[in-house]
């Protein structure tokens, strides 16, 4: 065994498989030998606007002061954050990004002997975190693509600390609705943290999408996680948080590193909350790429999952690799997701409308060789 360091490894991480990335685009116009800026890509649910212009003067004036540790408590972001969302400041963690608060959880929750719940068809990350600190990985079956609430009730037992459930789910799109919500919450035990992932809740249209914050006082066990990588277009800078009890907070805190939020991050986060043109601009875009997309589906006769994120989950009715290949071929990077248990579909992010046209008709073409 000397030398073997995967099996040195603890079993749940033996048995992980390393998330994987939309693929860099950079390293497709290597692939291809072609210039960058011809390729589009619409593979990691990034926000195609580009930064708000505010977030970019934030970070030129806090550039001076990279010299010194930013602000280990985030006190600025966490008091814009607690104001917006209509808590108290120690109910609010920040997180490198919002993958970092579901490894909080994880670690300050999770371990051997212990389970988490959620489901088939889940966010990439929640196995990885789960199985990483040694804690079982429960796994519930997916009810036409979306969470099945009742079911993950039921797979709750007395080992299970944490429940994850994103709404909507990535990379499905699905989504669950307030009284759903509000039947599952009513029934989880108070023992079991329920992380309520709503990664993509600004891209919100007004319809059955349940804002989480609503739930807060009521059930001290929910904790509702969140990120500036999506609508408010930083994904680089890795910012994300979470809206808990004070008490889930204090816990999280105890295990976080010192530093994890940059202090150009926290700059640029604060510039963002405040640019509210920037998130509507966002939204809007959204929308008018989605229906566009699903036009560009319909008449291709394709079928799709409904979704209420910034990306669409599109059956390409066969195995969906060589489709993917092909797009690569064409400049188009998007998202194959075999991986989560979906070969035949393609994760296609909404892109600008000239971005969602040259997917359209790269599409059209990569189908028709067949
Ligand atoms: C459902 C969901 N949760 C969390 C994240 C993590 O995002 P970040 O760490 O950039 O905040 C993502 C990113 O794709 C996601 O799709």
């Amino acid at each position: 065994m000397s030398g073997d360091f995967l099996a040195l490894a603890l079993p749940g991480v033996q048995q992980l498989s390393p998330y994987v990335p939309g693929k860099p685009v950079d390293e497709l116009a290597r692939e291809l030998g072609i210039n960058p800026d011809t390729i589009v890509k619409l593979a990691s649910n990034e926000n195609p606007l580009g930064p708000s212009p505010k977030a970019l003067a934030a970070i030129g004036d806090a550039l001076a002061e990279l010299t010194r540790y930013p602000d280990g408590n985030g006190f600025a972001l966490k008091t814009l954050l607690a104001e917006q969302c209509g808590v108290e400041l120690d109910q609010v963690t920040l997180g490198n990004g919002s993958n970092d608060i579901l490894e909080l959880v994880a670690r300050a929750y999770l371990g051997p002997g212990l389970n988490a719940v959620f489901s088939e068809h889940a966010f990439a990350v929640y196995p990885i975190v789960t199985q990483a600190v040694g804690a079982q990985a429960r796994v519930v079956p997916a009810k036409a693509w979306g969470h099945d609430l009742p079911a993950m009730l039921a797979a709750i037992d007395e080992s299970t600390r944490v429940v994850f459930i994103a709404n909507p789910n990535n990379p499905t799109g699905t989504w669950f609705d307030a009284n759903a919500l509000n039947e599952f919450l009513q029934d989880v035990p108070q023992r079991v943290l329920v992380v309520l992932d709503e990664a993509y809740i600004e891209y919100a249209d007004g319809g059955d999408l349940p804002d989480g914050l609503e739930f807060l006082s009521a059930y001290p066990n929910l904790l509702v996680s969140r990120t500036f990588s999506k609508a408010y277009g930083l994904a680089a800078l890795r910012v994300g948080y979470s809206l808990s009890a004070a008490g889930v907070a204090d816990v999280l805190n105890r295990v976080r590193q010192p530093f994890n939020v940059n202090s150009l991050a926290l700059a640029a986060a604060c510039a963002a909350l405040r640019d509210v043109e920037y998130l509507a601009q966002s939204r809007r875009l959204n929308q008018a790429g989605m229906q566009q997309l699903q036009d560009g589906f319909q008449a291709l006769g394709l079928s799709w999952i409904a979704s209420k994120g910034n990306f669409i989950a599109l059956d390409v009715g066969q195995d969906a690799a060589p489709v993917y290949h092909g797009l690569l071929q064409e400049g188009v990077i998007v998202r194959p997701v075999a991986n989560y248990g979906m070969p035949n579909h393609l994760r296609i992010t909404v892109g600008l409308p000239a971005e969602n046209t040259r997917l359209l008709e790269a599409l059209t073409r990569v189908l028709a060789r067949g």
